[in-house]
């Protein structure tokens, strides 16, 4: 349990995650090693966010003996980035998962409403039977990530893990509202929102400081 008074909410605490975290927040990091950061902090938080994927046993030989061993089970796990700042994610999580399929929804904020506009969307087949993992590194007031969801839902998706890089409480309390059954998986839970619903302290904008476009 945590102060959001579920279980479905984990923010990792951990010194790798942390300092990684730190590097990632200064305005000195160039683009290049901000996005290996991110790609270095996906990797430690999907570690404890998969810990709980479906395995069954089967047997293995190997040079010395016969024996029962634990593999993933199920349909190939789909992840989903949300564009453009989410595609850095999906890298990382390929990384461990290579077979997963790859579904991409693009989106980004109005810059006066903060409101999310959905510009494009391409989901793997049969959603309804994968491990959902849907990557976006910032939480902020949660209308990109409700949005997401509210999409996956839609196309049939029952079991969706949300990992983000900072979130803040304003975030997690929009995602919980509307998707209570939707697990959380954070490297640092921030303050709060400011005017221009950034997060504080945040790290800025997270698409910008990837691609460069600041
Ligand atoms: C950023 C971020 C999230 C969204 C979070 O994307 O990657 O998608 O903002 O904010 P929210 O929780 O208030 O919806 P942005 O809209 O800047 O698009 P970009 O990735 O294309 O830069
Ligand atoms: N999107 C970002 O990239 N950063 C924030 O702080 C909020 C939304």
């Amino acid at each position: 349990m945590n102060d959001f008074g579920t279980a479905n909410v984990n923010v990792i605490d951990h010194p790798l995650v942390a300092h990684k975290i730190t590097l990632l927040r200064s305005v000195e990091t160039p683009s290049a090693e901000f996005r290996s950061l991110c790609q270095e902090i996906t990797l430690l938080i999907a570690y404890e966010a998969l810990r709980d994927l479906p395995t069954n046993t089967r047997k293995v030989t190997t040079p010395v003996a016969e024996t029962e061993a634990l593999e993933l089970s199920g349909s190939a796990p789909a992840v989903v980035g949300i564009l453009r700042a989410g595609l850095v994610m999906v890298d990382a999580i390929l990384t461990l998962l290579p077979h997963a399929r790859v579904g991409h929804l693009g989106m980004y904020r109005d810059p006066k409403t903060h409101q999310p506009v959905a510009y494009y969307d391409k989901l793997p087949s049969q959603i309804d039977s994968r491990e959902v993992i849907l990557v976006d590194p910032m939480l902020a007031t949660g209308g990109s990530a409700v949005a997401a969801l509210d999409h996956l839902a839609q196309a049939g998706a029952n079991n969706v893990r949300l990992l983000s890089i900072i979130g803040c409480p304003e975030g997690v309390a929009a995602v919980q509202a509307a998707h209570p059954n939707a697990s959380i998986t954070l490297a640092a839970l921030d303050e709060r929102l400011n005017e221009n619903a950034y997060i504080v302290p945040g790290l800025g904008d997270a698409g910008d400081r990837i691609y460069g476009t600041l």
